[in-house]
C-alpha cells in the first residue's frame, strides 16, 4: 500500500465501446479505497490545458451501457513536446493528483511512458480500443462490440448478396492490424479475409472467385481490413471487376459505425474487470504498466511490451474461415 489520495482517468485515441464501463470501474473503485478520482477531459489535450475537475459517483451513474466516452477523446501534438508535457506536469501538481489511469491504445501507451519517465510520474494503462493491437491482453476493450457490429451488418449484407447474386466487399477497420476482418469474417462467413499481417495474393482471390461461381454459388462476401497491403475494398473492387466484367460487386465500408454504440456484454465485464485492477494495482504501487486479461487471468505488461508486440493474431483462423467457405 502506499499513499495514494487523487487519482486521474482520461480516454485518448480512437473512442471504443465499454470505455465509460471502465471509467465507471475507476471511479468506484476509487471511491472502495478511499480515493478522490479525477476526470481529464479530450485525453492528454486535457492534461496540458487544465480540463480536470472531479469525478464524482453521480457522474458516473448510468454510463455503463453507453458507447463512446464521456470525458471524450482528442489527439494531442503539444503533448509530443517536451514543454507541452511541463505544463501537463504542471497542472496534474496544481490539483494534486497522484496517479493517472490512462486508457487508449498504442499511442496512448507511447505518451505515457513518455511522461511517466520524464517525471517520475505513476500511470497505469487500460486497454480501450477496437483494434484489439495490444500484446498482454487477449481481447482489448471494444473489440467483441465492433466485431458484434461488423457481423450484423454483414448478416444484412448477405441477405442482398443472396438475392441480387452479388459480390459484396466489405472493409473493416483495422489501420495495421487484421484482429477485426478475421474475427468478423469467421463469424459471418466470409469467403475470403484480406489482413495486413498476411501478403495479399490477389490472384488467389480471383481464382476462388472464379472457382466459386463456376459451382454455380453466386454471391459472396469478402472481408478487407483497410490497412490490408493490396489496398482497402475500392481497389479489390477495380480488379474483381476488370476480371470479371459481368460480375455484380458492390462495396460497404464500415467505417466508424464500428467505433460506437453500446458495449456488449462481454466488454462491459472486461472493462469493470480491468478498471477495478487497475486502482487496486495504484494502490499497491504499481505503475508502467497496461492491466490485462490473458486466459482469465489479470496480467499487468509492461507499456513497452504491450506497444511493440502486435503478433499474437491467430492465423489458423484465416485458413479455417477460408476452408469452410469452400
Ligand atoms: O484506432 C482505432 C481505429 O478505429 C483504426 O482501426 C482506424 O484506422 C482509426 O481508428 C480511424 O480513426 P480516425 O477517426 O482517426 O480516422
Amino acid at each position: 500500500m502506499n499513499d495514494l489520495k487523487r487519482i486521474a482517468v482520461f480516454t485518448s485515441g480512437g473512442d471504443s465501446p465499454g470505455m465509460n464501463a471502465a471509467i465507471r470501474a475507476v471511479v468506484k473503485t476509487g471511491l472502495y479505497y478511499n480515493l478522490e478520482t479525477f476526470g481529464i477531459y479530450r485525453g492528454y489535450q486535457g492534461i496540458v490545458n487544465d480540463l480536470i475537475s472531479p469525478l464524482k459517483k453521480k457522474d458516473v451513474l448510468n454510463i455503463l451501457p453507453l458507447g463512446g466516452t464521456i470525458l471524450k477523446s482528442a489527439r494531442c501534438k503539444e503533448f509530443m513536446t517536451p514543454e507541452g508535457r511541463e505544463k501537463a506536469y504542471g497542472n496534474l501538481k496544481k490539483h494534486k493528483i497522484d496517479a493517472l489511469v490512462a486508457i487508449g491504445g498504442d499511442g496512448t501507451f507511447t505518451g505515457a511512458k513518455v511522461f511517466m519517465n520524464e517525471f517520475d510520474f505513476p500511470v497505469i494503462g487500460l486497454p480501450g480500443t477496437i483494434d484489439n493491437d495490444l500484446f498482454g491482453t487477449d481481447y482489448t476493450i471494444g473489440y467483441d462490440t465492433a466485431v458484434n457490429t461488423v457481423v450484423s451488418a454483414v448478416d444484412k449484407l448477405r441477405d442482398t448478396a443472396y438475392s441480387h447474386d452479388m459480390v459484396f466487399i466489405v472493409e473493416v477497420m483495422g489501420r495495421d492490424a487484421g484482429f477485426i476482418a478475421l474475427r468478423s469474417g469467421m463469424a459471418s462467413g466470409a469467403g475470403k479475409i484480406l489482413i495486413p499481417e498476411t501478403k495479399t495474393h490477389i490472384d488467389e482471390l480471383l481464382e476462388r472467385l472464379q472457382r466459386r461461381m463456376s459451382e454455380e454459388e453466386t454471391s459472396a462476401i469478402i472481408m478487407v481490413a483497410e490497412g490490408d497491403d493490396f489496398g482497402g475494398a475500392m481497389e479489390v473492387k477495380k480488379i474483381v471487376n476488370e476480371r470479371f466484367p459481368n460480375l455484380s460487386t458492390r462495396v460497404t465500408i464500415l467505417g466508424h459505425i464500428q467505433r460506437g454504440g453500446s458495449p456488449s456484454a462481454f466488454d462491459r465485464v472486461l472493462a469493470s474487470g480491468l478498471g477495478y485492477q487497475a486502482v487496486k494495482g495504484l494502490v499497491e504501487g504499481i505503475s508502467g504498466v497496461m492491466v490485462g486479461s490473458v486466459n482469465r487471468q489479470i496480467e499487468f505488461v509492461p507499456f513497452d511490451k504491450s506497444i511493440k508486440h502486435h503478433d499474437k493474431i491467430n492465423l489458423e483462423l484465416k485458413s479455417i474461415t477460408e476452408i469452410l467457405a469452400l
